[in-house]
């Protein structure tokens, strides 16, 4: 019998996913050409509903615009009937959704159903954190691996070159299987037995990246005040010294931000592998948020208004529907670090929360008192 996906999303990434996935089922044997996207319903400016659209144009027009998905992409409002047959699950959506999207599942599928999450994000329950392939496998009662990388997803529509980390705990062929789907010869993807290493890197690089995008505009800040003590020459001498001192504080708070990262996820889960972190899913996923994502880019515009307007509000007006998982995460991890009695130990991921919430200045990313703690 022929395998059959299903794609559970269809934001930014979860478009991308599909595109890649229809790409390889059309050219394998053993896939069914279809591939079902489940869409969370909405009616576009025009009035017509985004399932019409995609059908009739093979575009997502609001969260891809410009990119053909592939002719074998259905959309489907109803997610009943979009996993109906299907027994690969590709769950990636915003992860303050993913609660109520298994919990519309339960039932409705085979118990030889395999899923993996591409969701970067965590849920803090009464008796603790929760990952989203926890919540999937438990909720759903199927084995789940995850997908995590450095994965811009509107590079990827555009096929530039990119990997990716597919993490599995037990099931060795079904983490082979989801590399046969999503690997093509510009997405390169290997697989690591380490499905809560991959999953925490892909959750807790959305903090640093917060913490990034504050710094950007505070180091601009503080050159553009200076630059007007200087003449003309010694602006672009300033400015040029300016960057550096951007560059060199970013990469620190990188570090900081991977040493945190690192401390953390083996805090929580002592199996967590080192080598983890030096996957695409890890280090490489860390440095790209930073640069180039949505998290840098909400935060940079926050700081920007010396937190004047939420992040809530500045996530609606810059990205037209699409979610932020930095500030959420931040506030998760932060109730795991109080319950436990660890906030001392994590600066950055403290202080990026204070941050988001307006307990601090955005400038307070550059005072992180003993931010060396997360060393000891
Ligand atoms: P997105 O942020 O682009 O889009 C938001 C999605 O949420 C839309 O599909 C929208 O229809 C849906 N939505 C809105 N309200 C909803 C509701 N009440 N219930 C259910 N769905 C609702 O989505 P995305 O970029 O595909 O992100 C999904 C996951 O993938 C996230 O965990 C993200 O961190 C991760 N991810 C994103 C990228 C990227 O570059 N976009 C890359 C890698 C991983
Ligand atoms: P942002 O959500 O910050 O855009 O990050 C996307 C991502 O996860 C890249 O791998």
């Amino acid at each position: 019998m022929k395998n059959k996906v299903t794609v559970v999303g269809s934001g930014n990434w979860g478009s991308v996913a599909a595109k890649l996935i229809a790409s390889n089922t059309v050219r394998l044997s053993s896939f069914d050409d279809e591939v079902r996207m489940w869409v969370f319903e909405e009616k576009l400016p025009s009035g017509e509903k985004l399932t019409d659209v995609i059908n009739r144009t093979n575009e997502n027009v609001k969260y891809l615009p410009g990119i053909k998905l592939g002719k074998n992409v259905v959309a489907d409002p109803d997610v009943e009937s979009a996993v109906k047959g299907a027994n690969m699950l590709v769950f990636v959506s915003p992860h303050q959704f993913m609660e109520g999207i298994c919990k519309k599942l339960v039932g409705k599928i085979g118990k030889d159903t395999e899923g993996i999450s591409l969701v970067k994000g965590m849920e803090v329950k009464k008796e603790g954190p929760c990952m989203i392939s926890t919540l999937i496998s438990k909720t759903l009662g199927i084995n789940c691996s995850v997908l995590m990388g450095a994965n811009i997803a509107n590079e990827i529509a555009l096929e530039k070159f990119s990997e990716a980390t597919v993490g599995y705990s037990k099931n060795k062929e079904a983490a082979e299987k989801w590399v046969q789907l999503f690997g093509t010869p510009y997405f390169i993807v290997s697989a690591v037995q380490d499905v809560e290493g991959v999953e925490m890197c892909g959750t807790l690089k959305n903090i640093v990246a917060i913490a990034a995008g504050l710094l950007h505009n505070i180091h601009n800040l503080i050159v553009v005040s200076s630059f007007t003590f200087y003449k003309m020459t010694q602006i672009l001498v300033g400015f040029v010294d300016g960057m550096e001192m951007g560059n060199n504080t970013k990469a620190a708070i990188m570090r900081i931000g991977l040493k945190e990262m690192i401390k953390f996820s083996k805090m929580l889960f002592p199996s967590v592998k080192d080598s983890t972190f030096f996957e695409s899913c890890g280090v490489a996923d860390l440095i790209t948020t930073c640069l180039g994502g949505r998290n840098r880019k909400v935060a940079d515009a926050y700081a920007k208004n010396q937190g004047k307007r939420s992040f809530d509000q500045l996530e609606a007006e810059l990205l037209n529907g699409q979610k932020l998982q930095g500030v959420l995460t931040a506030k998760e991890v932060y109730e795991v670090l109080s319950d436990r009695g660890w906030v001392e130990q994590f600066p950055l991921f403290s202080t990026v929360h204070a941050i988001s919430i307006g307990r601090l200045p955005p400038s307070a990313i550059v005072e992180l008192g003993d931010s060396r703690s997360a060393n000891k």
